[in-house]
């Protein structure tokens, strides 16, 4: 390994990684996929949720359970795991690249975690198949790529247990965010929207992509926790091996039906599309997105179990940690997708009220309304768009 590398501390483990001021370009900027082995300080913070999701989902289990972070990079997520997260019985990592394997045998020594991981160098699909037939399927999967994760989808399901957790990264925004609908189709087989709540249809584009993939293997997925930060998307889902419950996720499938003009959408849940045209409040011809998941995308209950443990697991995030699942926790009952009101007060041509002011007046009406962890002045209601737009032009709120 020869290159400069700095040590480093995340959450309870030291680490060693490639010294990010040895790769720089020739104009001082810096991005981690210079690095000869990959490690992003912007994904601290996706780590801390992950160490709350998977010792949810241990105490949901009630026994010990093994982790596999087969894209393990630095090693980074499997030693967090293995420090941080209790009831853990072993921990596989691995990676394709000997040069990443290497800092991660050196890593988990100097952490002294060598007895609960085993490190393998091999294609993580492999690794799933290899792992499957010799009757080693894990409890917990955590799926970490560059990019999409859905070239690694089929392989992991075969190398999870019935009941066991999929925990999947997609970083590809710009794909399913619209903006190559073309990849999107090849990659996802969904249409995306270029919509101001595109990092939620991101989501639902991606779990709809599992749910096809999980039933196709006669497995179901509940999705236990998903959400939207900074440049990627996440989604925690619980897979079960029953093939009437896999049927029954299909029914999870649909499409959305989106009015650029005044904003209107509807998500339907439908195997094939319907003919939705015409904006029932514009008239504008609709736009339409899918397949994608068109139910919950999280469930309370596990968002509680994981808030629940925020003052035990002690993460260096805590406060940030408690307020983004607070957020999450208001909105978890709330319909799909959110309104930005900005881009609606831009069209109304009048000026944005503060938005709790705005979430207050739609619950006086009888709404459900919440702030969304997705956008800072993102509002998630059920109110209709004609509703919505009447108390934004009320001089009661302006
Ligand atoms: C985004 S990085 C992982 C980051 C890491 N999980 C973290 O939290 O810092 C993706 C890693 O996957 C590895 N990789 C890419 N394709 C792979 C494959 N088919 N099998 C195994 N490893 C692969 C790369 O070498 C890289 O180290
Ligand atoms: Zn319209």
């Amino acid at each position: 390994m020869n290159f400069p590398k700095k040590l480093i501390r995340e959450g309870r483990v030291k680490l060693f990684i490639p010294d990010p001021d040895h790769f720089r370009d020739s104009s001082g900027h810096f991005d981690p996929a210079y690095l000869p082995v990959f490690y992003n300080s912007r994904m601290v913070f996706c780590r801390d949720v992950s160490i709350l999701a998977i010792q949810a989902f241990q105490k949901l289990k009630n026994h010990e359970i093994s982790i596999c972070d087969p894209l393990t990079a630095t090693g980074v997520r499997g030693l967090r795991y293995a420090a941080e997260v209790d009831g853990v019985k072993n921990i596989v990592i691995n990676d394709k690249n000997p040069v990443a394997v290497q800092l991660a045998i050196e890593n988990l020594k100097m952490n002294k975690l060598n007895s609960k991981i085993h490190v393998e160098c091999m294609d993580a699909r492999l690794l799933f198949y290899l792992y499957a037939l010799s009757k080693r399927r894990f409890d917990v999967i955590d799926l970490d790529p560059f990019g999409s994760p859905a070239p690694f989808i089929e392989a992991a399901i075969y190398g999870l247990k019935d009941g066991g957790m999929l925990c999947l990264t997609a970083t590809d925004m710009a794909v399913l965010c619209g903006l190559y609908p073309k990849v999107c189709l090849r990659r996802y087989g969904s249409i995306p929207l270029r919509v101001a709540f595109c990092y939620e249809l991101a989501i639902r584009i991606v779990a709809g992509y599992l749910a096809k993939k999980a039933a196709g293997l006669d497995f179901s997925i509940k999705i236990l926790l998903s959400h939207g930060t900074d440049h990627y998307i996440r989604i925690y889902s619980m897979l079960e091996r029953n093939s009437s419950k896999a049927n029954y996720t299909l029914k999870n499938l649909g499409y959305i039906y989106y009015c650029s003009n005044c904003g209107y959408r509807q998500l339907t849940c439908s195997f094939l599309p319907q003919s939705h045209e015409k904006c029932p409040y514009c008239n504008s011809k609709l736009l339409i997105g899918g397949p994608l998941w068109c139910k919950e995308i999280v469930d309370k209950d596990f968002a509680e179990a994981m808030f629940n443990l925020l003052w035990e697991k002690k993460l260096d995030n805590l406060p940030i940690l408690s307020h983004f699942l607070e957020i999450i926790l208001g909105e978890a009952d709330g319909p799909p997708t959110f309104y930005v009101i900005d881009k609606l007060t831009s069209r109304l041509k009048v000026s944005p009220p503060p938005i709790n002011q705005f979430i207050d007046r739609l619950k006086s009406l009888g709404f459900f309304a919440s702030r969304t962890h997705f956008h800072p002045k993102g509002v998630r209601t059920n109110a209709p768009i004609n509703k919505i737009y009447d108390v934004l032009s009320s001089k009661k709120i302006q």
